[in-house]
């Protein structure tokens, strides 16, 4: 009877296996999705009665997403994950054929293109013809298991039932992709949480896969598609293009669409008739990748440092549409940045329309010669944000007057000498309040502990915090009865709480925000303060400032402003009220993080791929390093990320140390190890 039993479970698993596929891959259904729950329920069902069955079955239901982990296992990849060359151009498509004909000696060559997806890159890994594990590319060597996340990736074969590999291991590389739709649904939510939006899907995705709970990327709906296969050729064969047959047999989502050619002329009209096309597509592609399909020619062409030399992607160029600039407005980032936007005439760019565009600064707004009432340029490159490039041919010059007062909270806004940004200063500025309050709860700052972006985020929502002194009158009623806590999460946050009451006062320093007092500086001024209070004095005794060698001018004025302002003073009083530290060290012992970079001027460039700029900065501040925007001989090192151009260079000729990521990272590690030994 259990027999039976076991054979229908595992039917149901290769039908709801097929389904998906019809699905999501092909998006072509065969059944109603009420029959489609029937079966689910059918096998829900059967998981219940025997739990022991679910184990290593790959089941469907083991899509839902695991636990939240704590972190990602790092895991290096058996073969590098490169990045292709790239080219906007024909000639250069050109050249590159000609390469390769000379090189492996044919004529013509055959190539397979296929679209360009722009989303994250994925490894993934089967044995045995079950899905094992996903690993994100990360610095091309070694990348985060996210394996659990990936599970909840729509159209994913978690088994392989039919093809040549249903019983292999192998590897396969794609790309995850969240489709437009899913996308404009998700700015949607954010916004109306009053969340700061992904700038696009690509952006989103990698977001998505980041997050530690599975539950959470399952809501995210993201995709795959792939366009890589490694496995043994006894069954995969030779070929690219065969390949990629053998991944649709075995039911992968395999990039679309594809075509084998054999002339540069034939390229060519594949990405004109995909570049007018793209839009129709669910998903972003910026251009086609050329590949050589022949393996044992690849092997021949062989690699340079960063890319294979079998391949070349051909991007498309930037869209572009005019409309009208219909007014600028103002926005408050979490830093107190005070960005203006243009609210434009909605116009339909790249598949989407599009109502607004960042203007990052008024020097751009000069530099554009641009204001309300002019027909604007708009551009979208396919990986970035519509911005705007300039005016419309014949277009007059157009008038811009920055604001003077927080469009959020309504106080003065600053703009320090020498810096293009204006600013609100407030510390309750709702606009801020949820960035801040991040700040203030983290690991560098009050550290407490189960008060994370998500919980923040709640409390705001439920209207719990307007400032960090609110965190301190947080109430067991008030949180026990928020949605996803319980008694157990409230006691431990309020636990946590409680327990940064005690932090040092550097740490309570770094927390309150003030614009450039970073924890190296923060130490400083604690050390020599000893009381918060002695610090504030120092508005009517600037004098009291002077001499400190880490505070210049600009940070003087900074502190001096954040002391002055009478809501920031109130936030003060309500953390002493609370108990909260405010002088005098916590126990005997010293309890000083680390500042093993503490004198040391970093200069950070080009992109990083695990992190933003601005995430590296504050980290390495926090080990006490100063971080400055360009390069002289004081400079210590300079980080430099993909596309370092002068500052790179510059370094270069100064004999500054260099590092790159991997090199960034490694240091960062060895602090962090060093802290908790
Ligand atoms: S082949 C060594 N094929 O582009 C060859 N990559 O710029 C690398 N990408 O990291 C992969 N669509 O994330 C390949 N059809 C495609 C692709 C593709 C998008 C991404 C991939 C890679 C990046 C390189």
């Amino acid at each position: 009877m259990e027999d039976v039993l076991r054979l229908k479970y595992k039917d149901l698993i290769r039908q709801i296996d097929y389904h998906d596929w019809r699905y999501y891959v092909l998006a072509d259904p065969e059944i109603t999705d009420e029959d489609y729950d029937v079966l689910y329920r059918e096998l829900l069902d059967i998981e219940k009665k025997h739990p022991g069955w679910i184990q290593g079955s790959n089941s469907p239901s083991q899509r839902i997403g695991g636990r939240p982990s704590g972190e990602f296992v790092t895991r290096i990849h058996r073969r590098p994950m490169m990045s292709l060359a790239n080219t906007y151009s024909k000639y250069e498509v050109e050249e590159f054929d000609e390469r390769i004909r000379l090189a492996i000696g044919k004529n013509p060559v055959e190539y397979n293109i296929e679209p360009k997806l722009d989303g994250v890159a994925i490894s993934l890994h089967y044995e045995n013809g079950k899905f094992v594990r996903a690993v994100t590319r990360g610095d091309g060597m070694r990348g985060d298991d996210i394996t659990a996340n990936m599970r909840t990736v729509r159209g994913l074969p978690l088994q392989i039932f039919d093809g040549p590999g249903k019983n292999a291991d192998f590897e396969v590389r794609g790309e995850v992709v969240m489709y437009r739709s899913d996308f404009l649904k998700l700015s949607e939510q954010r916004e109306e949480l009053g969340l700061s939006p992904f700038a696009n899907p690509r952006n989103a995705t990698a977001g998505s896969l980041k997050l530690l709970d599975p539950r959470e990327v399952r809501k995210r709906k993201l995709r795959v598609w792939v366009y890589e296969l490694y496995g043994d050729a006894s069954w995969a064969g030779t070929s690219h293009t065969g390949r990629l047959d053998i991944l649709e047999e075995m039911k992968f989502p395999v990039a679309q669409p594809r075509k084998v050619v054999k002339s540069v002329d034939e390229i060519q009209a594949f990405w004109e008739d995909i570049e007018q096309r793209r839009n129709e597509f669910s998903y972003d592609m910026d251009g086609v990748v050329i590949k050589v399909s022949d393996l044992k020619d690849r092997e021949l062409l062989g690699t340079t440092a960063k890319t294979p030399r079998w391949a070349i992607a051909y991007k498309f160029k930037a869209q572009r549409a005019t409309t009208k600039l219909l007014s600028i407005t103002h926005q408050v980032g979490r830093t107190g940045a005070v960005t203006p936007v243009a609210e434009l005439e909605p116009v339909l760019l790249a598949g989407s329309t599009i109502k607004r565009a960042t203007l990052h600064n008024e020097e751009e707004i000069q530099r554009l010669q641009i204001g309300p009432g002019l027909e604007v340029i708009l551009e979208k490159a396919g990986d970035v944000i519509p911005k705007i490039v300039g005016r419309a041919p014949g277009e007059k010059r157009g008038e811009y007057t920055p604001p003077s007062k927080c469009p959020a909270c309504g106080e003065p806004i600053v703009k320090p000498e020498g810096e293009v940004i204006r600013r609100c200063v407030n510390i309750s500025c709702p606009a801020m309040l949820k960035g801040r309050l991040i700040h203030f709860a983290s690991r560098g700052a009050m550290d407490i502990e189960s008060m994370g972006a998500q919980t923040v985020e709640l409390l705001i929502q439920h209207q719990l915090l307007m400032d960090p002194g609110d965190i301190y009158l947080l109430r067991y009623d008030q949180l026990a009865n928020l949605p996803g806590f319980g008694d157990i999460s409230a006691r431990k946050l309020l636990n946590g709480i409680e327990e940064s009451k005690k932090q040092p006062l550097e740490r309570l320093i770094f927390g309150l925000g003030i614009r450039l007092v970073g924890a190296g500086v923060a130490r400083v001024l604690a050390r020599k303060f000893g009381h918060l209070d002695e610090l504030a004095d120092a508005i009517i005794k600037p004098k009291l400032l002077e001499g400190i060698n880490e505070v210049g001018p600009k940070i003087a004025a900074s502190m001096i402003d954040f002391f002055s302002r009478a809501r920031n003073l109130q936030v003060i009083e309500k953390l002493r009220n609370s108990g909260v530290n405010l002088g005098k060290r916590y126990g005997a012992e010293e309890e000083v993080a680390p500042a093993p970079l503490i004198g040391q001027k970093f200069v950070l460039t080009g992109s990083l791929e695990t992190m933003t700029r601005l995430e590296a900065s504050e980290i390495l501040e926090k080990y006490g390093a100063k971080i400055t925007s360009s390069v002289s001989s004081k400079t210590n090192y300079v980080v430099a990320g993909e596309a370092a151009g002068s500052k790179l260079e510059k370094a270069r000729k100064l004999g500054v140390t260099i590092l790159n990521e991997k090199d960034l990272i490694a240091l960062l590690r060895e602090f962090e190890s060093g802290k908790q030994n």
